[in-house]
């Protein structure tokens, strides 16, 4: 197996590809760096399913409505390096800089995301889901894959990368991944780089609360739950942002139960907000 191939800038990676995989299945798995068991997973199933991986590790400052999130966002990239060599030549590495993602003639993707877009991390992140689609398209002109992983803890985005695809007749395949947790529970994310071992005690109130919502989503009602979880994080040291439970495609809030409802939480701990969901019904 040869070694790993890591570009940093657009050209080089797009003429890369189109002499060495042209007529091949790319998988493509974009991550903001500081990897972990999520992102490896995500690896693994674009292996399995593609000829080559390309993962881009690129911190995405338009997605970021907070400039302190976006500094303090752990950046990892010597770590994450040595985390990927034992994948050798199966997976190619794209570290591009801000200014060869977003260049001087650079405009943002005009589509009306509509409600999808317009609630939870929508509502409470004003301008990010237009941050990520405008780098997902500008990677997707880049390295044009097949298919693109992404994985379910991001709940709302994966449904807004389906949607983009559709709506702008893109010929790719999203494939959305179960979600890693840890031992604990609590969801494999980059931002635990940033919690303490204390933080990520406290944080498993996120993670109860989604078990505890699916337990009693057999005999209970949607507002009965969410009472339930507001009455835990009040006990807790987070501070809860948002807890829904909506529908699996549309992400309209519920007020009756439908199959596959899905809770969705944000919550701040320590000063780090994290997200996670689940699957209730
Ligand atoms: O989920 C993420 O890490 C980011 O939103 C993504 C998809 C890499 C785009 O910057």
């Amino acid at each position: 197996m040869g070694k790993l191939k890591t570009f940093y800038s657009a050209n080089s990676i797009k003429n890369f590809l189109q002499s060495e995989f042209q007529d091949q299945n790319i998988g493509f798995v974009p991550t903001m760096g500081a990897l972990h068991h999520g992102h490896l997973s995500l690896i693994d199933r674009s292996n399995e399913e593609n000829d080559i991986t390309v993962l881009s590790i690129f911190v995405n400052p338009k997605q970021f409505n907070n400039p302190e999130d976006l500094e303090k966002y752990p950046r990892k990239i010597e770590e994450d390096l040595a985390l990927l060599d034992h994948y050798g030549s199966q997976v190619i590495v794209f570290i591009p800089e801000v200014d060869d993602v977003y260049p001087k003639d650079f405009t943002s993707v005009n589509i009306d995301l509509g409600e999808l877009a317009t609630t939870m991390e929508g509502e409470f992140r004003p301008g990010h889901f237009q941050g990520v689609v405008d780098v997902i398209y500008r990677f997707y002109e880049i390295l044009h894959p097949t298919r693109a992983y992404f994985g379910e803890k991001d709940y709302q985005q994966l449904a807004i990368m389906r949607f983009m695809v559709e709506k702008c007749g893109l010929e790719k395949e999203v494939v959305g991944c179960d979600i890693i947790r840890e031992n604990s529970g609590l969801a494999s994310s980059s931002r635990n780089f940033r919690l303490s071992e204390k933080d990520k005690q406290d944080a498993l109130v996120i993670y109860n609360s989604l078990s505890k919502a699916k337990e009693l989503a057999k005999d209970h009602s949607i507002s009965e739950i969410k009472e339930m979880v507001k009455r835990n994080f009040e006990n807790s040291t987070l501070e809860l942002e948002y807890f829904e439970i909506v529908h699996p495609h549309t992400l309209r809030f519920l007020n009756e139960w439908v199959p596959g409802a899905r809770a969705c939480i944000a919550a701040f701990c320590n000063g780090v907000r994290l997200i996670d969901n689940m699957q209730l019904t």
